[in-house]
């Protein structure tokens, strides 16, 4: 019997060394599934406000395809997924069943869709890593793919309190990049909620959780009991994977009462 070798799909990021492939994709590479910061609890709530069933639904960044899958489980009439990634896009595309779902490879900024098409846009751990004036571009992006009254669901890291002190937002955002190796540029509420206004949005949710990507009990909630084992094991077993999973865990540890996950709906203004 001819003996067929299992290949598992390659990830995004695979061709980097460990000490400097970005912390998400270092992540998936011991397994982790959930790369998002409010966890599997804020996707569920963020896909809760969107209307899905029948609709054009736009996801930004969809990286591994995990919330993809739960988007198209709840029916879209079409599923645009846009990653600046190829190995992103092609592993999204192995999750499409025909019809008219696509993954296109685009920045989020410049999506080559039409103006209107979209009935709902998403967007998970994306614009964190970018700086303010390419989260607003983006974010125009999203208004500009809706109509007035489209819902846009951002999952983003957040800083707290809203009145947290300028030196100390800079000192953590430094920790956090030397950490996970992307300039991550997390904000407060009020500072989201002035971005999604100058893109022409109105915030009319927000939920807001701790940051607990790498806290036993999150992990367990994310990747139930045997992908926290597998995860863990694979940590303990590669040492230099292991320095670097620390290094991210302190600082989200040492900054927990900062660090916040944040799911916000934003409803397009105008019309
Ligand atoms: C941390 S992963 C998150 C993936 C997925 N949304 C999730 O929550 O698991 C970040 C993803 O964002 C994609 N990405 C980052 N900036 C982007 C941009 N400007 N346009 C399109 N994709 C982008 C990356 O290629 C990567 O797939």
């Amino acid at each position: 019997m001819p003996h067929t070798q299992f290949r598992a799909p390659a990830l995004p990021g695979a061709d980097r060394p460990v000490e400097q492939v970005g912390g998400h994709w270092l992540l998936a590479r011991v397994g982790k599934k959930v790369l998002r910061p409010g966890g599997r609890e804020t996707t569920s709530w963020l896909l809760d406000q969107i209307d899905i069933p029948g609709h054009t639904v736009v996801e930004f960044a969809p990286g591994l395809g995990h919330t993809a899958r739960e988007i198209l489980d709840r029916g879209p009439g079409t599923y645009l997924g846009i990653d600046s990634d190829p190995t992103a896009v092609e592993l999204v595309r192995k999750l499409l069943p025909d019809g008219s779902h696509r993954a296109i490879e685009a920045d989020a900024q410049h999506t080559g869709l039409p103006d209107g098409c979209a009935d709902a846009v998403l967007g998970e751990a994306m614009l964190t890593m970018h700086t303010d004036h390419h989260k607003l571009d983006i974010m125009r992006e999203a208004a500009r793919l809706l109509l007035p009254g489209g819902r846009y669901a951002i999952h983003e890291m957040g800083l707290l309190p809203n009145d947290l002190a300028p030196q100390t937002k800079d000192e953590i955002r430094k920790a956090l990049a030397r950490a996970i190796r992307v300039n991550a540029r997390p904000l407060t509420v009020p500072e989201w909620t002035a971005l999604a206004e100058e893109a022409g949005f109105e915030v009319v949710a927000v939920h807001s959780t701790r940051m607990g990507l790498l806290d036993p009990r999150r992990m367990i909630a994310d990747e139930g009991w045997a992908g926290t084992a597998r995860i863990i094991g694979n940590v303990i077993r590669q040492p230099q994977i292991r320095r670097r999973v620390m290094g991210m865990r302190k600082v989200f540890t040492d900054n927990h009462d900062h660090l916040a996950g944040l799911g916000m709906i934003l409803v397009r203004t105008g019309g």
